[in-house]
């Protein structure tokens, strides 16, 4: 069935610090490739001018990749913008007013998710949402009964085909390697289970802080801003089962078994730290015990992975900046003498700058027969089409293809799994910036310790 294109793209948040540092950039390339067609109208209350936005989206460029000649004016060519309040039905009026002939609009949430509900409904009774789409950012919900909640409100006024639940960390070529090399590659897949590999490290290591952002961070913490979404799809992909036909729900369906698979988190399993500082943050309550750091261990209890744990880390203030999965391989007996050479691993690294590398032991130079660790490393860097994530999930949003974006059940289960620490978490441990979080690390942490990426070069 051909799905009609949509033909205005409406964004709600077009004021907001999202939309700076990665929507107009993104929409500036949607524009220079022709994928945008119709109005582009973003929406606010920031008691801006259409002018004032125009500035805003030529800076975000300027910023954030630079200006495009032939793109960033065919986007403030189509660039509309209403300054209105969310609870006002006259917002909603004016924009209806703005899609002009439009008939299928694609509206993009990029709000605080405590607005989700309210612009729906108001999408819903003002017309705006006949014919349309709407693409919701992360976090989506708060919990699961949250998330269970926000879908039904979801579901009173769009089809769930007609629902995009955006995570950038899906529109990531690095993040969508992750399937395509595991099953592209017939080297791997046949050793790619608990029967030869020992345990499975995530990190997401940020070196920046909160970045003007306490507010909004303070509402969410590490596990709500990154874990439940970022590093669950992440699990998801090196975890999955191939899919039996390459359609969108059957990569959805392998995407979903495995989190449908994972036990809910046991406390036992949690370590959450807090930044030393982190109260000094503009936006951050003063007694705040929310995390900018969690590590846990999970479990996926599937035929291909049970008793192999997974563990993930992400924090804030670390000291590098740099996302990477490493899957380690069992150990070798001793062969050639008494000691254990390094053990094997597959190392992805998703960003900065994404690669994928094995790593091996050949014997160290010298009379005696000792392993030392070396990797054949694959960049990543062919082909020329390199869009950005947003680029990419905005045009596959507006084509109606829903491959790289989460489905109901997939955010409900993603929930589930962090559910029963999130009413009464563990308080955090203060931990100092530039450090790996907590020096305490519990007793989950992995056995051999954890892989630190290396700063990329
Ligand atoms: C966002 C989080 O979703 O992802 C941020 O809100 C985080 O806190 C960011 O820094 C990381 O994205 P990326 O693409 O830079 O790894």
């Amino acid at each position: 069935m051909d799905l009609p294109k949509s033909d205005a793209l409406v964004f709600f948040g077009a004021t907001g610090d999202l939309a700076y540092k990665q929507i107009f950039p993104s929409l500036q390339r949607l524009a220079k490739r022709g994928k945008l067609n119709g109005p582009v109208i973003g929406v606010a209350k920031a008691g801006w001018t259409l002018d004032q936005l125009k500035a805003r989206a030529k800076d975000s460029c300027e910023k954030h990749g630079g200006i495009d000649p032939e793109g960033l004016p065919l986007l403030l060519e189509r660039l509309c913008y209403v300054d209105g309040d969310y609870a006002d039905d006259s917002t909603f009026v004016r924009v209806r007013k703005e899609l002009g002939s439009a008939q299928h609009p694609l509206h993009y949430l990029a709000i605080p998710p405590s607005l989700f509900a309210e612009v729906i409904e108001k999408l819903k009774t003002s017309g705006n949402a006949d014919g349309a789409r709407v693409v919701v950012e992360k976090p989506f919900g708060h919990d699961l009964a949250s998330a269970r909640a926000l879908n039904q409100v979801i579901h009173r006024v769009f089809n769930e085909r007609d629902i995009f639940r955006i995570d950038h960390y899906l529109g990531k070529n690095a993040v969508q390697n992750l399937i395509f090399f595991r099953f592209a590659n017939s080297f791997l897949e046949p050793i790619w289970n608990r029967q030869y590999i020992e345990s499975v490290q995530i990190t997401m290591s940020e070196k920046f802080g909160i970045q003007g952002r306490g507010a909004f961070y303070d509402s969410v913490g590490a596990l709500r801003d990154v874990v439940q979404n970022h590093l669950m799809q992440v699990v998801s992909n090196i975890a999955m089962e191939p899919p039996p036909c390459p359609d969108v729900e059957s990569i959805r369906d392998e995407r979903v078994k495995v989190l449908r698979s994972a036990q809910p988190l046991d406390p036992q399993d949690l370590l959450l730290g807090q930044l030393a500082g982190y109260h000094d943050e503009p936006g951050v309550k003063p007694d705040s015990k929310v995390e900018t750091f969690a590590m846990l261990r999970l479990h996926i209890n599937s035929w291909r992975w049970r008793d192999v744990p997974f563990y993930i880390r992400a924090g804030k203030s670390l000291p590098v900046t740099a996302t990477e999965v490493i899957a380690k391989f069992c150990q070798t007996p001793p062969v050639f003498s008494e000691e254990l050479t390094p053990q094997n691993y597959v190392r992805f690294r998703l960003s900065p700058i994404p690669h994928t590398a094995i790593g091996g032991s050949v014997k160290q130079a010298g009379d005696r027969l000792l392993g030392c660790m070396t990797e054949l490393t694959a960049e990543q860097d062919c082909g020329t089409e390199n869009l950005l994530p947003y680029e990419e999930l905005l045009q596959d949003a507006m084509q109606g293809n829903q491959t790289w974006f989460a489905r109901e059940d997939y955010v409900e289960e993603s929930w589930r799994i962090l559910d029963p620490i999130l009413k009464d978490p563990p308080a955090p441990v203060i931990y100092q910036p530039g450090t790996w979080g907590p020096s305490q690390t519990g007793q989950f942490a992995p056995p051999e310790g954890w892989f630190n990426p290396k700063e990329d070069q």
